[in-house]
């Protein structure tokens, strides 16, 4: 059977930089309580005239150069997405037009923080049914455009990025091994953008009141995130007759420090086998896996033969996984 090979990997982040120093002067915080809480330092900021595909075709562009691959070559594009160019067209649509990607399908994905794992999944069916044999998977947000900046319970979390990766079909081993999805809408008001859709349409007093910008329940839902990565990664490996002594790297959703350390001590895995980068880049949602995937490509972090741990955890709830054979 045909599995998906990450052949090349991509990412970038806006120029401007917001320091937990900046977020001081904008909400009642302070610089300590941010990297204590949630072990963020900075954050990057799109510009003004910067959309989501704009961030994504960045990193698209690097992803395939790796890969070796042509845009033109390309069967598929998936944007993992919850803060879109648009409603319509899709964010995807405007990569493969930016790519100029001509001979691909297009589409986005919205599972929030987990959306870029669900397109690895979705683009890892793709391949094994033998549809498509190249696919670009792409995470990529500008949260900064749907953040509140006058709640210093949220704001001090989010930043804007995009990461990719080409997939490509191959019968080797090295590859995506297995994918795990799951969602659970009983606690769908955790965290949500309330506003500024069919719901709720973007009237002037929904925007006055703040409604289209997101909302979170932090507490409850660090709860939930705790209790459940815990499970999906020993789930994970058990479904792959994986021990956690095999892993070489395991790389979290960028969400808080503390929700990595706890997943990580629930697999004994000690803290240089966990990919970290959120005191750089925040809660960058969908693209904070391929971010840091990519970083850990170009720093030599990951071997050709080493078993990699991917997991996330988003709004939904969604939470997903997936376990790669470099
Ligand atoms: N500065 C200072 N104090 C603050 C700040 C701040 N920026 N924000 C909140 N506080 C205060 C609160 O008001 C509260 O004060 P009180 O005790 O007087 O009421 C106190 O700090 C504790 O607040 P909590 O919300 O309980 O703080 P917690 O330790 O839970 O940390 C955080 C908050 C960082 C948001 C954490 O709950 C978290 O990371 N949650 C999970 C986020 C997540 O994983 N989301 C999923 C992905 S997001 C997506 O899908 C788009």
């Amino acid at each position: 059977m045909l599995k998906a090979k990450i052949t090349g990997t991509g990412s970038y982040v806006p120029d401007k930089l917001l320091t937990n120093k900046d977020l001081v002067r904008i909400v009642d915080t302070s610089e300590e309580w941010i990297l204590e809480r949630t072990g963020i330092r900075e954050r990057h900021i799109a510009a003004k005239d910067q959309t989501t595909s704009d961030l994504a075709v960045e990193a698209a562009r690097q992803a395939l150069k790796a890969a070796g691959v042509k845009a033109k070559d390309l069967d598929l594009i998936i944007v993992g997405t919850c803060t879109p160019d648009m409603f319509l067209p899709s964010t995807a649509c405007m990569v493969q037009l930016k790519l100029n990607a001509k001979n691909a399908a297009a589409f986005d994905l919205n599972a929030a923080c987990s959306g870029f794992l669900y397109g690895l999944s979705v683009a890892s069916g793709y391949m094994s049914s033998g549809a498509f044999k190249k696919i670009l998977v792409i995470g990529a947000e500008t949260l900064s455009r749907f953040t509140d900046w006058q709640d210093r319970s949220t704001c001090i979390l989010f930043g804007d990025g995009a990461g990719a990766v080409v997939l490509e079909a191959t019968t080797g081993s090295n590859a995506l091994l297995y994918t795990h999805i799951k969602s659970d809408a009983e606690y769908w008001d955790y965290i949500q953008i309330p506003g500024g859709a069919a719901k709720e349409p973007a009237t002037r007093a929904v925007v006055d009141k703040r409604l289209t910008k997101i909302r979170m329940k932090g507490n409850e839902t660090f709860k939930v995130a705790v209790k459940t990565l815990e499970n999906l990664v020993v789930e994970t490996l058990e479904k792959c007759d994986l021990k956690p002594s095999q892993l070489s790297l395991l790389i979290p959703h960028q969400a808080n420090l503390r929700i990595i350390q706890a997943t990580a001590k629930r697999l004994g895995l000690p803290m240089d086998k966990v990919m970290l980068n959120l005191e750089r880049y925040g809660n960058t949602s969908a693209a904070s896996i391929p971010i840091a995937l990519d970083e850990s490509v170009r720093t030599g972090r990951v071997r050709e033969g080493d078993y990699i741990l991917l997991e996330a955890f988003g709004a939904g709830l969604t939470w997903a996984s997936a376990l790669v054979k470099w």
